[in-house]
């Protein structure tokens, strides 16, 4: 297979680069030069950097590229909103480009590249199933992301698409939280768990269930019910 992964360079995504690699042929993409470097070592790793925010380096930088089997549009970022009171629009555009934008131009530069019968999958969050304490910026570009995920789903009919939406994944973007991550798993383990469900063609990726399923068991709360959990969360 030929696969692409975009955010190889780190994380959940460099994982899924190294498990794919073992069997497949990857692309590898990401902006970290030093990172992109060591990925190119492996040989069936081939390395490819542009800015997901930006459509002339994609398309530039995946000029060559046809017959596409899956493509993984992992890239993202993560900032909170710590003063909603004093909303800061620079953090939420930055947010809103890096994970919600940026779908956009990759999805026009790769999508005539995924072969028919081919896969597409995108990492969005399970912070989408509920409204979490300062994810103002971050919940609403990834619940973007999964409604974008769920429409193209339904319209592209010859492509197989997968949202994956991962609880807490221990990866230099949570290396920076310095709050609890309740049921936090490995970027090894979110990985495997990524090809386990791609390779069933799962509609919805989402993990670690024990996580999950709790988040899904309280979106079925009243509103008003579960505005007064969230409350108990601010700090
Ligand atoms: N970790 C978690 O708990 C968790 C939970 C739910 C969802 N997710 C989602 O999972 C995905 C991967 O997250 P992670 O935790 O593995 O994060 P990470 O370790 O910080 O990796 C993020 C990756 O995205 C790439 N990236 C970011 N902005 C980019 C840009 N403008 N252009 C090109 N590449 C860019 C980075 O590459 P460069 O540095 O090379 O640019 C890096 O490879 C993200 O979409 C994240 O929102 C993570």
């Amino acid at each position: 297979m030929k696969i692409l992964i975009t955010g190889a360079t780190s994380g959940i995504g460099e994982r899924l680069a190294l498990l794919y690699a073992k069997e497949h042929q990857v692309y590898a993409c990401g902006r970290n030069a030093e990172a992109l470097q060591g990925l190119g070592e492996h040989e069936s790793i081939i390395p490819l950097r542009f800015d997901v925010t930006d459509l002339a380096q994609i398309t530039a930088a995946t000029a060559e590229i046809d017959d596409l089997d899956l493509v993984v549009l992992n890239a993202g970022v993560c900032e909170y909103i710590d003063d909603a009171r004093h909303f800061d629009s620079a953090l939420f555009e930055r947010v809103i480009r890096g994970n919600l934008l940026s779908l956009g131009y990759c999805l026009e530069a790769l999508l005539p590249k995924i072969k028919s019968g081919g896969q597409l999958a995108i990492v969005s969050s399970s912070v989408t199933y509920l409204p979490i304490t300062r994810s103002e910026a971050y919940g609403a570009a990834k619940a973007g992301v999964t409604y974008l995920a769920r429409t193209l789903a339904v319209d592209l009919p010859d492509i197989d698409v997968s949202v994956v939406h991962p609880g807490f994944v221990h990866t230099p973007l949570t290396a920076k939280n310095d709050f609890a991550m309740p049921m936090a798993i490995s970027s090894e383990d979110a990985a495997k768990r990524i090809v386990r469900g791609l390779h069933k063609r799962q509609a919805e990726i989402h993990f670690p269930k024990r996580f999950t399923l709790i988040l899904k068991a309280l979106r079925v709360l009243p509103q008003s019910l579960w505005l007064r959990i969230a409350k108990g969360m601010v700090r």
